[in-house]
């Protein structure tokens, strides 16, 4: 296949100076795209401001021959991603994708999550991921082209223990992607997720060990790239990517149970009676894929 690359394209990447993030930028700068590498420089909480963050993953790309600038607002208020997208196309002209990727971390256990802990989270992950494809949107659909790409996670696709504010923003990104997958296919924009699992300040409690050296997070970049890039024109997909492996996660609906014509509805007894069947995932062709594939250490070691 020739080399896939983004000359003359704007690419914008939230939270873009760490981790994964940052490995997006390195492929797409050196792939020829105009690099946004927007990073307010937070911890891994959200607390904390620290410009420079953004400001080295540009230095590394100029360094590497390619073009980025830097941009350290906050994506989680609606005016700050306005100004981002608009200060990016008054610079370029253009703006071609946009990777909502920036995130937080504010676990814990459901009995003691607070208000301030939901709402923190929602706004980073979910509202952020609204708020630059909303600033995006009028400008995509004017050039009849646009690419975005936003972040869910295992935790949000399966579940995972202290994660209900963080879980439910990364379903939460996934509705939003369906809707902007309809919505802007008759104007040449995509709408894709990716479930990256990579090793960076977030995980590097649970990647220790065996797998340490195999998750770094420039593996997820090559998916992200690809469904960021004129060459994909699926949209509406929801892919997880690590350590080398590729998949698509899809939700599965098995076939109906028909209780009634509709006419009448059925009783709470006959919906308990066929809670068997109407349950029962068993005759779909990928049930056996409702479950975390990547980093599957059977998937991966064997
Ligand atoms: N690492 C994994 O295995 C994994 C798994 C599932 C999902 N994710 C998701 O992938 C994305 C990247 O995570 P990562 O592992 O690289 O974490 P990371 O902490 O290394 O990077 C996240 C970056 O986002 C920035 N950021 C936070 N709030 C911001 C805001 N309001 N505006 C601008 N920037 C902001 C932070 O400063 C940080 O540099 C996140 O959305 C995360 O939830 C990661």
């Amino acid at each position: 296949m020739d080399e896939i690359r983004f000359d003359d394209r704007i690419v914008i990447i939230t939270g873009a100076g760490r981790g994964i993030g940052r490995g997006y930028a390195l492929l797409f700068g050196a792939r020829g795209a105009k690099v946004v590498v927007n990073d307010l420089g937070a911890f891994v909480d959200g607390t904390e401001h620290d410009e420079s963050v953004a400001g080295e993953v540009v230095k590394q790309i100029e360094a590497d021959g390619g073009t980025a600038v830097s941009d350290s607002r906050d994506i989680s208020d609606f005016a700050q991603a306005e100004a981002l997208i608009q200060e990016t196309y008054d610079r370029w002209g253009r703006v071609d994708a946009v990777i909502a990727n920036a995130g937080i971390l504010q676990d814990r256990a459901f009995v003691n999550m607070s208000e301030a802990e939901w709402d923190a989270v929602t706004a980073v992950h979910l509202k952020g991921a609204f708020n630059v494809a909303r600033a995006a949107w009028p400008l995509f659909r004017s050039q009849s082209y646009g690419r975005i790409v936003v972040t869910s996670s295992a935790s949000g696709l399966y579940g995972n223990f202290g994660q209900a504010n963080y879980g439910a923003m990364k379903l939460g990104v996934v509705g939003l992607m369906h809707v902007l997958s309809l919505e802007g296919a008759k104007y040449n924009i995509t709408c894709n997720a990716i479930a990256p699992n990579a090793l960076s300040r977030m995980t590097e409690a649970l990647l220790a060990g065996e797998l340490h050296d195999r998750v770094g997070p420039e593996h997820i970049a090559p998916a992200v790239a690809y469904m960021a890039s004129d060459r994909c024109t699926q949209t509406g997909l929801i892919i997880q990517a690590g350590a080398g492996q590729f998949c698509r996660t899809v939700l599965a609906t098995n076939p109906a149970v028909k209780i009634t014509d509709g006419h009448v509805p059925a009783t709470l007894e006959q919906v308990a009676e066929r809670w068997h069947a109407i349950t029962d995932v068993s005759g779909i062709a990928d049930a056996g894929n409702l479950s975390p594939q990547v980093l599957d250490p059977a998937n991966l070691l064997g």
